[in-house]
């Protein structure tokens, strides 16, 4: 009966592995390929992990409710809007503010669901399309985008071009005698409220499910 208890032995001397040392249990060739996978593995870490963490990052940031001061509910009128600059992102100076436009709601127009978050209607100039600011024309009662020739109605409903949902709106309630500003919420083109997502993203059948919420993106009423 042959002997194979050299087979499996543990020293590679006993295996017959050619140049193998006494004692030895490992051969130089298996050491030196895992040293070699072992330290690719931490270059690619070293540089996948940032670039995931800077990617995923945002989606977990935890969004701050902040409700803001805008005027007196006498100031606004059911019939025009008029603009008013909030700040978005504390702490970001110029950069974390934006323009919205601001009226009182209207039920001869306004059909969606009147709570008390909506008695006054303030509308986002990030246009749909791309991000790009849209300004109010009196005029035309439109919102028009320079980028790409977006065209919203009086209620931020797309009327043209290619943006791809209604204007978003802001959280409205009257505290302590004055009209606030809250998180800013997205409509699909029956103005059903949903939680914040990105330009370009489509909220209408099947739109809502391709383009979730981010996770931690804090449900807000209605949403
Ligand atoms: S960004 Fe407004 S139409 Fe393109």
């Amino acid at each position: 009966m042959p002997d194979t208890s050299k087979n499996t032995s543990p020293y590679t001397a006993d295996r017959n592995i050619p140049g193998a040392f006494e004692g030895e249990t490992v051969t130089r060739r298996r050491f030196m390929t895992g040293a070699a996978h072992a330290t690719n593995g931490i270059a690619v870490g070293m540089i996948a992990l940032p670039a995931i963490g800077f990617a995923l990052g945002p989606n977990f940031k935890k969004l701050e409710e902040r409700w803001e001061a805008v005027g007196r509910p006498d100031e606004f009128s059911p019939t025009e809007y008029i603009s008013r600059t909030i700040t978005v992102v504390a702490g970001a100076g110029e950069t974390g503010k934006t323009t919205v436009y601001l009226r009182e709601r209207n039920p001869d127009i306004d059909h969606e669901p009147e709570d008390e978050y909506n008695q006054y209607i303030a509308i986002s100039t990030r246009c749909m399309h791309l991000g790009c600011p849209v300004r109010y024309v009196p005029a035309s009662q439109r919102f028009i985008c320079p980028c790409h020739g977006g065209v919203y109605d009086f209620l931020g409903e797309v009327q043209g071009g290619p943006p791809v949902r209604p204007l978003d709106r802001f959280y409205t309630r009257v505290k302590d005698g004055l009209v606030e500003l809250g998180p800013r919420f997205s409509v699909n083109s029956e103005l059903k409220r949903f939680s914040p997502r990105d330009p370009a993203q489509d909220l209408d059948a099947l739109g809502q499910y391709l383009f979730p919420s981010r996770p931690t993106i804090r449900k807000i009423p209605g949403t």
